[in-house]
């Protein structure tokens, strides 16, 4: 029987982001920023999955900005801002050493003119040290799906390449204010979520049939690599100490079939969605594939050779990624210089989520190995979970996830498969998340990540009390024995 540990000093813990569970959006001078207009939508149709669930067009927006009646859970969330020394007592109690959070940018610099909310920056520390009192080591990250509102109305986002100063003046701040709680830092969370998503990843709205939006999406994206770069650069003039990660979807994937027709929509599909983003964030290159695509789409690129050149000298320190599920491709035609295929197609060898998430922990291993023999760094997973619709067992007082458990316990063994057999190096895993909180794509309190319940439903009522899931009792035994009691 294997009986693999995870290394010494290994970073073992959970990760949430401020939009998702800090509510309290209009206190102590807070500015808003696009999360606060999403709503929630309690027709959605959980079977019909999207990723432009995170999308929303400019139409859209304006509603919402007018909107007094909505269901707007972000502004809620679970309330951290308010109850974070009891949540960090529950951390500590089911087992984090580690914790990824992001800062949220609208707290920090509530408007466009600039000026530093230091009410802001004295809460963001409060929370830092009760995380040192707690022995729990920081993973920060800049930029979490919450960009300003004012960065989208007056800047049109990261499409306008003014966006890319204004996030370095944000960077400034916190890596000199917060510079004492940790040095490990990460710039943009899903860069390659860009692709599906203006609004949410780069802060900007788009209409579907733009008949410029790709060109339009790849430009943001530029323009956040450089400003990730930037990012990485300015981490080292502060603090020669830090490390800086940014992070991709990992977007993992498979041919649907051994037709080499279906393999090669596959390597189309992953150069496309996943080692692009790798090949400029840890190689520091725009990929020769990616030339063509864009001559082939009509992309034109606005980019500089100084630009170039910022984003070869400033290449990750490690890479960090979220995994969730694979998907399949299928091959559909090349009758063009590009080759077509489907997406998102369901493999029969994988039971999924109710939200049509494939469940695949070998997969991990697999992307592990792929990744780091590519780029030879070292790894950090950021984020892997699995979101359930659960209600707490008042009869027995309890939450009896034993899906969660085996979720986690799966992919951390795979992840000990990788350092271990595969000799992969890979520095820390927060699993999504420590504490419930709101859905990202869904805009959902009922779909459920923690290893900690909270009493708040989609409609933001409840008491707000907290209470351990039989993961989290499961979760600290694991964490304490290093990961021995997996085996
Ligand atoms: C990741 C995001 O993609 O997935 C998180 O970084 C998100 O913000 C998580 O919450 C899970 O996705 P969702 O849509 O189920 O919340």
């Amino acid at each position: 029987m294997k009986n693999y540990k995870f290394p010494k000093d290994f970073m073992f813990g959970g990760a949430a982001a401020s939009t998702q569970y800090e509510g309290a959006y209009d206190q102590d001078g807070k500015g808003l920023c696009v999360a606060d207009f999403k709503t929630y939508n309690p027709n959605l149709d959980r079977k019909d999955t999207k990723l432009n669930w995170l999308e929303m067009s400019t139409e859209e927006y304006l509603k919402n900005k007018n909107n007094n009646d909505g269901i707007f859970p972000f502004r809620w969330g679970i309330d951290f801002y308010n109850n974070y020394e009891e949540d960090f007592k529950l951390f500590k109690k089911v087992g984090l050493n580690t914790f990824r959070t992001s800062i949220s940018w609208s707290r920090i610099i509530p408007k466009s003119d600039g000026v530093v909310n230091d009410l802001a920056i004295q809460h963001y520390k409060r929370i830092f040290e009760c995380a040192k009192k707690h022995n729990i080591k920081l993973v920060l990250t800049l930029s979490h799906y919450d960009y300003p509102i004012w960065l989208l109305e007056e800047y049109n986002g990261f499409l306008n390449k003014q966006s890319i100063n204004k996030f370095l003046e944000y960077c400034k701040v916190v890596f000199n204010e917060f510079k004492e709680y940790t040095t490990y830092w990460i710039g943009f969370n899903e860069i390659n979520l860009t692709l599906h998503s203006s609004y949410t990843g780069a802060g900007f709205t788009i209409d579907e049939n733009d008949p410029n939006r790709l060109e339009k999406l790849y430009n943001a994206v530029h323009n956040q690599f450089v400003a990730q770069a930037l990012c990485v650069k300015l981490a080292k003039e502060i603090n020669p100490e830090n490390k800086v990660g940014s992070m991709n979807a990992a977007s993992h994937s498979y041919a649907a079939s051994p037709d080499p027709k279906d393999a090669l929509a596959n390597l189309k599909y992953s150069q496309i969605n996943k080692w692009f983003f790798y090949d400029v964030i840890a190689d520091g290159k725009y990929p020769k594939y990616m030339w063509k695509y864009f001559a082939f789409n009509n992309i034109k690129l606005d980019y500089n050779e100084e630009e170039l050149k910022i984003l070869s000298n400033n290449t990750v320190d490690y890479i960090s990624f979220s995994y969730y599920s694979s998907c399949l491709n299928k091959f559909i035609d090349n009758s063009t210089n590009l080759v077509k295929y489907e997406t998102g197609i369901k493999n029969k060898f994988l039971e999924s989520t109710e939200w049509g998430w494939d469940i695949d922990p070998i997969g991990i291993r697999i992307f592990m190995n792929e990744l780091y023999y590519k780029y030879k760094k070292p790894l950090m997973i950021v984020e892997n979970g699995i979101g359930v619709d659960e209600k707490w067992d008042v009869n027995n007082d309890t939450l009896n996830d034993t899906y969660r458990i085996e979720y986690l316990k799966n992919h951390l063994k795979n992840i000990l498969l990788a350092i271990y057999e595969d000799g992969v190096e890979c520095i820390g895993y927060t699993m999504w998340t420590a504490i419930d909180l709101v859905s990202m794509s869904s805009k959902e309190m009922s779909k459920r990540y923690g290893l900690i319940f909270v009493n708040i439903d989609d409609f933001g009522k409840g008491d707000k009390s907290r209470k351990i899931k039989e993961s989290g009792k499961w979760f600290k035994l694991m964490s304490d024995s290093n990961g021995s009691k997996l085996w």
